[in-house]
């Protein structure tokens, strides 16, 4: 199969994100958790970002095969989400998405790209760790993604014992 296609997002495929993304997060019911799994998505900060054209979709056989969501918190680029389709899954749309974002990143002058994710849910922290992510230390995390983080911990399931920050430098701070 080629590579898929990553492109900016349209205002009309919203719908079908938001759709995509709880198909997507039904992976979190197999390690017992059924209330992120159920996370409703916030389609106006989708709206929004799409208008900032900071969201990109992977389009194969023209279908819109997963998606990904930027910001920019502390200066770095900031994985805001990342879903892929289960019907288009572990064929490396994923960790295209996320290079398109980093490349994006570094475009833009940003020294790195960060995220927020479950330290021990094997496609979430373990994943990350092998496109290049590094756990960041508490004295690390800057103020915005501090506050990032606080807000997810609020939210149903989000155990904040269990959720890390990593960053991936996109070259070595001096
Ligand atoms: C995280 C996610 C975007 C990865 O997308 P993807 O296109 O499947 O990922 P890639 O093909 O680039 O990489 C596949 C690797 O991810 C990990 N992975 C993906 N799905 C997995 C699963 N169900 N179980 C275990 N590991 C998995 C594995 O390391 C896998 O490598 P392998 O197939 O060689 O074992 C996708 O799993 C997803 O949408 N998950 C639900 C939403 C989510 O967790 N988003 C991230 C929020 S922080």
């Amino acid at each position: 199969m080629a590579a898929p296609l990553i492109r900016s997002a349209r205002q009309s495929e919203l719908d079908d994100l938001a759709r995509l993304e709880v198909q997507a997060g039904e992976l979190f019911h197999s390690v017992g958790l059924s209330a992120v799994a159920d996370h409703v998505p916030d389609q106006q900060a989708l709206s929004r970002s799409q208008r900032q054209g900071l969201v990109w979709v992977a389009e194969e056989s023209e279908r819109v095969a997963g998606y990904v969501v930027a910001t920019v918190l502390d200066g770095n680029a900031h994985i805001e989400q990342v879903s892929v389709a289960p019907t288009h899954a572990r064929r490396g749309i994923g960790r295209r998405l996320m290079a398109h974002l980093e490349t994006w990143g570094r475009r833009n002058d940003r020294p790195a790209t960060t995220l927020t994710t479950f330290r021990d849910v094997p496609w979430n922290g373990p994943y990350y760790r092998t496109l290049g992510y590094r756990e960041l230390p508490g004295a690390e995390i800057g103020r915005e993604l501090a506050a990032a983080m606080q807000h997810e911990a609020s939210l149903p399931g989000m155990d904040a014992c269990r959720r890390c920050a990593m960053i991936k430098y996109n070259r070595h701070p001096s």
